[in-house]
């Protein structure tokens, strides 16, 4: 993919690009937000990951999870699901249901820091297991029906693990190796290891896409600079909830107006009302997309202050339009 890069920022050349994915985030991407952003900023977006489907003993799958995945839910969205297990039969039970929905790639969640999680060996939590994780991708990629993907950290404790991890990983065809540079007990502080990155870049025999703490063309051009300008495709997450026209603005578009975006958190509350019950719910969830979209208002903080403690829906349209229409 070529584009004229940086509108913004007066980089003016034809540079090579990556593709842009849209990150999972537990609670926040879910189908409502994601169709939002199809229609409102949906353009250079390549991928959509779900947020992870976890797998259960005596169900495949939860009705939120289904709903989730629903095709009917996803029109017009390269979705991708991601699954969380460390138990092999589980995630192939879960990876022929999504077959039977029509999905050809699922993805594996080798990244999730919480101590709900990974104190299970699972997510981030399977990096620290290796030799079970080696048995377990054996397992799912001899009998798999579609491809597999795989989101991983760089390790459970120590960067130095990833090398181990990547001899691991190495041994099989992944679809797409997406790398978070960080290991589990970093959670998201600190900044991610790129140079643990670009040397995991050039080790890896699978196709690689970085993700971890993109939020301008600046962080782009870095990152293609540290690979030799082959880095084929990038993942934002946090980026994308503060500034959803960010893909867009990196693939040389436009960004936000206020009308757009007042437009698009209307859709999405909407949206959110149409399937909850009562205003505290969708409440929750304005809420949450504002803890990231605030850093975009710096100037704003006592408006976004009294956004977060609103109790009804009327009073957070008055506040949302305190924070972003008002000159
Ligand atoms: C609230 C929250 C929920 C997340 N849920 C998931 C998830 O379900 N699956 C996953 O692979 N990563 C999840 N992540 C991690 C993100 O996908 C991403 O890897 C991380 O935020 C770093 O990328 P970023 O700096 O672009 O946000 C979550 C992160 C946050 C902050």
């Amino acid at each position: 993919m070529e584009a004229l890069m940086g509108c913004n920022d007066g980089l003016t050349s034809k540079i090579h690009m990556p593709a842009f994915y849209l990150a999972p985030l537990e609670g926040i991407t879910g189908y409502i937000y994601r169709n939002a952003v199809r229609d409102f900023f949906g353009d250079g977006i390549s991928k959509y990951y779900t947020p992870f489907i976890v797998v259960h003993e005596k169900r495949a799958m939860s009705s939120k999870e289904i709903n989730d995945i629903l095709p009917e839910h996803n029109e017009g969205i390269t979705l991708i699901p991601q699954v969380l297990t460390d138990d092999p039969e589980g995630f192939l039970r879960i990876e022929k249901k999504l077959c039977e929905f029509g999905y050809r790639e699922v993805n594996l969640n080798l990244g999730c820091p919480s101590k709900t999680v990974a104190s299970k060996g699972r997510g981030a939590g399977f990096l620290g297991r290796k030799a079970a994780l080696d048995d377990f991708l054996y397992s799912i990629f001899e009998r798999r029906v579609m491809d597999i993907s795989v989101k991983t950290r760089i390790g459970e404790v120590d960067t130095g693990e990833f090398f181990e991890l990547l001899d691991i990983f190495n041994k099989y065809p992944i679809k797409e190796l997406i790398i978070h540079p960080r290991v589990r007990y970093e959670y998201y502080k600190g900044s991610p290891h790129r140079d643990v990155f670009y040397e995991g870049f050039e080790k890896s025999v699978n196709p690689v896409c970085y993700n971890g703490d993109v939020n301008s063309a600046g962080d782009v051009a870095e990152l293609l600079k540290g690979t030799g300008n082959r880095l084929e495709a990038v993942m934002t997450g946090r980026g994308m909830i503060r500034n959803p026209s960010l893909i867009r603005t990196l693939t040389g578009g436009q960004p936000y107006s206020k009308d757009e975006l007042l437009e698009f958190l209307k859709r999405i509350l909407s949206d959110y009302r149409g399937v909850f019950s009562g205003e505290k719910p969708v409440l929750q969830k304005m809420k949450e997309l504002w803890s990231y979209m605030q850093y975009e208002f710096p100037d704003r903080e006592k408006q976004i202050s009294a956004l977060l403690k609103c109790r009804s829906i009327s009073e957070y349209r008055i506040m949302e339009g305190a924070v972003i229409a008002s000159p």
